[in-house]
């Protein structure tokens, strides 16, 4: 059966964040809470997908843009679905999503040690910036 993707929503937190966590290669952190994937679904609407197997959720892209650039997170297949095309599919939907509104480049991070995840963005004609590092401060702390 072909796996389908649809919009994703947050009624689909409790999935997500389990495949998350069972996917090497995922950072989580305060910000992937319920309530801060909820927030950040609102903010970019139609520009995250899951690929369902029936019920079950077994691939995720968090898309969205600041008016700019758009910004990919937490592209993932869960172990058992990979090498199917999936993750090349949900990487499809989310820049389209993100042409549509009108936005012409996308970055997204990924941990230097994710080779397997490199080897899949670069086959996919992404090319690793090498100029770039990333610079963070935590603001506050805590949950929204
Ligand atoms: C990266 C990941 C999403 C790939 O998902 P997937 O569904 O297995 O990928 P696909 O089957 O769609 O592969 C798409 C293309 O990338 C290629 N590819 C996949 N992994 C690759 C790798 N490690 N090196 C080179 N090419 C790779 C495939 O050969 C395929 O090309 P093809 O269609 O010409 O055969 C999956 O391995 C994963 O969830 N990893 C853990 C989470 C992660 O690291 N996410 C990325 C961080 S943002």
């Amino acid at each position: 059966m072909q796996t389908l993707l649809r919009p994703l929503t947050a009624a689909a937190y409790d999935q997500a964040i389990a495949l998350w966590q069972a996917c090497e290669g995922i950072g989580l952190s305060d910000a992937d809470s319920r309530c801060g994937i909820t927030k950040y679904l609102e903010r970019n609407p139609g520009c995250s997908f899951g690929a369902w197997d029936g019920e079950r959720l077994v691939g995720t892209i968090l898309g969205g843009h600041d008016g700019r650039r758009g910004y990919i997170h937490h592209l993932a297949v869960h172990p058992d679905y990979r090498k199917r095309g999936i993750g090349r599919r949900l990487a499809e939907a989310t820049l389209s999503a993100l042409k549509a509104e009108g936005i012409n480049k996308c970055h997204l991070f990924i941990f230097n040690d994710n080779a397997e995840g490199i080897g899949f963005w670069e086959s996919l004609g992404w090319t690793l910036r090498k100029d770039i590092s990333v610079i963070s401060l935590v603001l506050e702390k805590g949950t929204c």
